[in-house]
Order: C-alpha cells, then sequence, then structure tokens
C-alpha cells in the first residue's frame, strides 16, 4: 500500500459524500475521454487510481471497455456495489507500476490523483508504465493543478469546500516548495462531528511532466485548461494533458 492513504482506506464509504465533484464536472471528463478514445487506436481504456468508479462506470455505460487499478481495497468495494460495478477489470496495486495485464488504447488518471504519487522517481515510473502498456498511437492522460494555482490556493488560507451531500466541509492547503510537495487537510463536520482528512501530495510544472513524458517515449498532444476542452492560457489553474504514443 502506497504512503498517505489513509483517506482512501479508512472513509471510502464517505468519499462519494465529501469529494465528489459536480456533475457536470464528471459528465464533462467522461465526454472528454471519449471523445479522445475515438481519436486512439480501438481498444480498452485503463483507469489508474479509479477510486469508487466516478468517472470509469459511466465511461463504461458509453459502451466503452474500461479497467482499472487502485490500491485502497475499500474504495474498490464502493465501485464494486454501484450499477456495472461488477463487469469493471479492476486490479488492486499500486498504479506507478501499471502492472495491469492488457494492451490499452488509452491510459488515464482523472481527479487530481496524479500528484498522490509521492516522488519524482515514482511519477516518472508511472509515465513509462503507462507507455509501456499502450497500443502505437495510444494516449495517455492527466489532470493536475498548476504550481501556482497551489501557492495561491495555500495563501488564501482556510477555506469552504463544496461537498456532494452539503455537508460543511473546511479545506487548508500547505505548501512544502523545496519538496515540492503539499497537503490538503479537510475538516467535515458531520452530525456536530469534525473529522480530520489529510491528503499529501508531490506537484510537478507542466513542464517537468512534459519531460517525464518524453524520457517515457510521449509526445504531447493536446493540453486543455479543463475536462470541457476550453484552451489552456495564461490564466489557467489547471490542465488536462493529452500524450501520445507515437504510431
Ligand atoms: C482522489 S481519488 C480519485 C478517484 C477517481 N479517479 C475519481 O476521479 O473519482 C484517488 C484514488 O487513487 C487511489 N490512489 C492514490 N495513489 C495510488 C497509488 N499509488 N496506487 C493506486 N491507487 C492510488 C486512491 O486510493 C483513490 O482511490
Amino acid at each position: 500500500m502506497p504512503p498517505g492513504l489513509g483517506y482512501a482506506t479508512e472513509l471510502a464509504d464517505r468519499y462519494d459524500d465529501w469529494f465528489t465533484p459536480p456533475a457536470s464536472s464528471t459528465e464533462a471528463t467522461v465526454a472528454l475521454l471519449a471523445r479522445l478514445a475515438e481519436s486512439a487506436p480501438d481498444g480498452p481504456l485503463l483507469e489508474l487510481g479509479v477510486g469508487t468508479g466516478r468517472v470509469a462506470l459511466p465511461l463504461a455505460a458509453c459502451g466503452h471497455e474500461v479497467h482499472g487499478i487502485d490500491a485502497a481495497k475499500s474504495m474498490i468495494e464502493q465501485l464494486r456495489a454501484k450499477p456495472g460495478g461488477e463487469e469493471l477489470a479492476v486490479s488492486i496495486g499500486d498504479f506507478s507500476e501499471v502492472d495491469h495485464e492488457g494492451e490499452f488504447a488509452l491510459v488515464y488518471v482523472a481527479g487530481w490523483t496524479f500528484f498522490e504519487l509521492p516522488s519524482q522517481q515514482a511519477q516518472l515510473r508511472c509515465f513509462k508504465r503507462a507507455s509501456r502498456r499502450l497500443l502505437p498511437g495510444g494516449l495517455f492522460v492527466l489532470d493536475a493543478h498548476l504550481p501556482e494555482a497551489l501557492v495561491a490556493s495555500a495563501g488564501a488560507g482556510t477555506r469552504p469546500v463544496p461537498t456532494a451531500n452539503g455537508e460543511l466541509a473546511l479545506r487548508t492547503r500547505r505548501l512544502q516548495p523545496a519538496g515540492q510537495r503539499y497537503t490538503s487537510d479537510y475538516l467535515v463536520l458531520t452530525d456536530g462531528v469534525f473529522r480530520h482528512v489529510r491528503v499529501d501530495f508531490r506537484y510537478a510544472s507542466p513542464g517537468e511532466l512534459d519531460l517525464m513524458a518524453a524520457t517515457a517515449g510521449l509526445h504531447l498532444r493536446e493540453r486543455f485548461g479543463d475536462w470541457s476542452g476550453t484552451p489552456f492560457t495564461d490564466t489557467s489553474s489547471y490542465h488536462v494533458s493529452v500524450y501520445e504514443l507515437p504510431a
């Protein structure tokens, strides 16, 4: 089990209540991945850090063969309990290893998950292993915050963040720039009791990600400002990057 996954192992039953983005955001994610899959070779899709299936299940419901990897058995149990969850081929493991069997048209990491890999070595290994799992012309897609946006949000102090079920959640981000790390601490108020959730991240600039991709034999095909496919610009705080393995 990779370090720092306490939230996924201990709070999987509350994960969807507390951390699910608005439905429109998930719909946009599924739509963009489906569109990208059309431009990729024929073949299955693989989600790294599939979690409770927020993205994988609707993507599979559109007719795509979707596989997943996650380190947290408890998250996979939540996925399995949902409609269609039993049909997904899911393996338990560290997604930086990408040791799921098969060759894929598209491998993706969604929901701010890539930076949960705790070191540059783990992130680079993930690029390399994903690249080896791709069919020629296949795509590796990930979403991530820009470091500048993380600095700004850390400077903004403790803020309320929306939860799917309306419970009060407060988030503090703390940056440790020397190690390119940040920590998100959440306090969620449930039935009058605050619960604490901590998630640790190792961040990287788009340029560093592009270099990791190049080292893994992938090149940047497109970069969007979000999952709706808006252009990536100087004011973007976020990016969705699409890397391609040459055909
Ligand atoms: C923030 S959740 C996102 C889940 C899903 N991708 C989504 O967008 O709803 C991140 C998931 O990645 C998993 N995860 C984080 N690091 C991992 C690793 N190194 N190997 C496998 N799973 C990991 C966690 O267990 C968790 O289920």
